[in-house]
């Protein structure tokens, strides 16, 4: 019996400990973009000298059209999650407002 609630706790309890102080996440935004988004551009577009993306919103609209142009249907989510990847990363927009 204890077992079994011990470990119904820890079901409950380890979802709010492992929420990332971003709401995006990082490495899914990561694996979904080294997956999906290598196959027409390679990342030195993110940091050519005349880049096309002047801020975080263009840079998220600029994903979505990629991503259409791609069809691969993700969610709002999803691109929140790479956008925050390419930012983290590559792009070095200051978030905060
Ligand atoms: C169907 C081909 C294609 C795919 C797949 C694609 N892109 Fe693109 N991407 C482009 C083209 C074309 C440009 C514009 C390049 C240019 O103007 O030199 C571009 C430009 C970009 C830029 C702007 C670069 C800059 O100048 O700062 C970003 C960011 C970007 N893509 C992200 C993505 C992401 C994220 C994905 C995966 C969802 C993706 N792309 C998939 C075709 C594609």
């Amino acid at each position: 019996m204890n077992k079994i609630c011990e470990s119904v706790i820890c079901l409950i309890i380890i979802p709010f400990l492992s929420t990332p102080v971003l709401a995006a996440d990082l490495k899914n935004g990561k694996s979904l973009h080294d997956k999906n988004c290598l196959r027409c551009h390679d990342e030195s577009k993110y940091t050519r000298q005349d880049r096309m993306i002047k801020n975080f919103q263009q840079l998220h609209e600029r994903i979505k059209q990629c991503e259409l142009m791609a069809e691969l249907t993700w969610f709002d989510e999803e691109i929140d999650d790479v956008a925050a990847y390419l930012n983290d990363q590559f792009y070095h927009f200051n978030l905060e407002k």
